[in-house]
């Protein structure tokens, strides 16, 4: 690599879940720190971040028609270019061999350390960091300044779970949970920098364990009940949930706690049990109907949420309508669903009996089929109700408005509002998408 000036202007491209939509605010709060500006919109960057992700191949494919494409609209000038997130984890030499253009390789770990690799790829010199250093990497990023009304904050990062399928414990390694005096300090720092709704992230969030400060041991649920005495934090929600790590009081959580909304996030991936001991799941499409059981005797309206994984190693067209049963039975409010996609050093990856493309591909059509009718059934009871909506962003049409429901269903409405307000709609029309909602009362500040 040539040597090149110090950047003047960032972009960060975040790909993935939402943590590394976290981790891709994080660095660009700590490029801002280094007198790097955003580049404006439309304008090419001297400093390119792609932020990856490595669950699919479709997904970690993806870096190298990126890289390509900022190479060939670079001209004589290409961008520096920083690889980060879970593929540079997993394929760090590769992308460094594969792709000369690429000035640095930097872990989910390690983006702390982005100043320094940037001052030495400005001198011509390329460098890979993808050590995972025990909850290093928070203690160096700068405070929370900035805000959407809507914002994310990750307490516990890392998979000890080794899901047969599954990159997550080898790109984002061993489960760690942030302290939790950390939290409620960057809790209130976003607040203050205007969030009202805080999602709480983790991969496996409600594995979060940490001790309160009074000394005493807490979980999720005892964090959840700390946050919301913030006074000015308005609804409070978590992602993934695990369904071996939901607690007693967790559940009770969702009965007690206000700000707490009725939206859970909970994959299940199938519903056979053969196919979930395969996946080494360690529950039983059973055991997980009963854990819904007991969140909806606590809090009735809850949306459930899940994720699948269609043509897993061995699926026959019996256990993939095990799952197709189980979405009916479960009614989901919405749901992800993905073709099995073999991933290097993952134990599924060797597995015998590889489904066919064509195979999966009409198996992913008819669960997502079942999915969207789930979806639409839970809209249409939702019509009548009465309930807040958080503004997130302007409509398409003159005075229009569109925001989330407690129960994460996108709302629009007309009338008075702005960005951030959270105002009482009662929802008037369902569509498989989203809700028409009706103005009942203009935002409380
Ligand atoms: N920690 C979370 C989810 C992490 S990854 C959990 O355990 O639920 C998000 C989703 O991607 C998974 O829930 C799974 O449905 C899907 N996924 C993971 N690996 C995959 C693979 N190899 N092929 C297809 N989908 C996959
Ligand atoms: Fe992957 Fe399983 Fe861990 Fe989720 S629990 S991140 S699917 S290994
Ligand atoms: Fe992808 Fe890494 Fe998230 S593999 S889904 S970005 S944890």
């Amino acid at each position: 690599m040539r040597q090149t000036a110090f950047p003047k202007t960032f972009r960060v491209k975040s790909f993935g879940c939402q943590m590394n939509v976290y981790d891709g605010e994080r660095m660009a709060e700590l490029l801002a720190d280094q007198g790097i500006a955003p580049a404006p919109e439309g304008e090419d960057a001297d400093l390119v971040v792609l932020n990856t992700c490595h669950i699919r191949e479709k997904a970690a494919e993806k870096v190298y028609s990126d890289i390509g494409r900022l190479v060939k609209a670079g001209g004589d000038k290409p961008p520096m270019i920083a690889v980060a997130g879970c593929v540079a984890q997993a394929e760090g030499e590769e992308i460094m061999t594969r792709a000369p253009a690429v000035g640095m390789v930097v872990g989910p770990q390690a983006y702390h350390r982005l100043p320094e690799m940037i001052a030495r790829a400005a001198r011509g010199e390329r460098a890979t960091d993808t050590d995972m250093p025990a909850d290093a990497k928070f203690a160096a990023l700068p405070a929370r300044r900035r805000s959407a009304p809507s914002a994310f904050l990750t307490v516990q990062e890392g998979c000890d779970k080794f899901c047969t399928y599954c990159v997550v414990p080898y790109t984002r390694g061993a489960e760690i949970s942030r302290p939790f005096g950390d939290l409620v300090s960057e809790a209130e720092k976003l607040v203050e920098a205007g969030a009202r709704e805080i999602t709480l992230l983790g991969q496996n969030v409600n594995a979060w364990q940490g001790e309160d400060d009074a000394g005493c041991s807490a979980g999720l649920d005892g964090l959840i009940r700390t946050l919301a005495r913030i006074p000015d934090l308005q609804r409070i929600r978590y992602t993934t949930s695990h369904p071996n790590d939901v607690t007693d009081g967790l559940i009770a959580a969702h009965g007690e706690v206000d700000k707490l909304m009725p939206y859970l996030h909970l994959p299940v991936q199938s519903g056979s049990d053969r196919v979930l001991k395969a996946m080494n799941r360690s529950h039983t499409a059973e055991s997980y109907l009963k854990l819904l059981d007991r969140f909806r005797a606590a809090r009735p309206d809850i949306a459930i949420s899940g994720d699948f994984i269609v043509g897993f190693p061995g699926e026959t067209e019996a256990e993939f309508e095990d799952t197709l049963r189980l979405v009916d039975a479960v009614g989901y409010a919405h749901a992800f669903s993905f073709k099995y996609s073999p991933r290097p050093g993952t134990p599924a990856a060797g597995m015998d009996g590889q489904v066919p493309r064509e195979v999966m591909d009409e198996r992913l059509q008819r669960l997502q089929a079942a999915i969207a009718r789930g979806q639409l059934a839970f809209n249409q009871a939702s019509v009548g109700k009465r309930c807040t909506v958080l503004v997130d962003r302007r409509g398409k049409l003159p005075g229009q408005w569109l925001g989330k429901s407690p129960w994460l269903q996108s709302v629009f409405f007309k009338g008075e509002a702005a960005i951030g307000d959270l105002v009482e709609v009662e929802l008037a029309e369902a569509g498989p998408n989203s809700l028409a909602g009706r103005l009942l009362q203009p935002a409380h500040a």
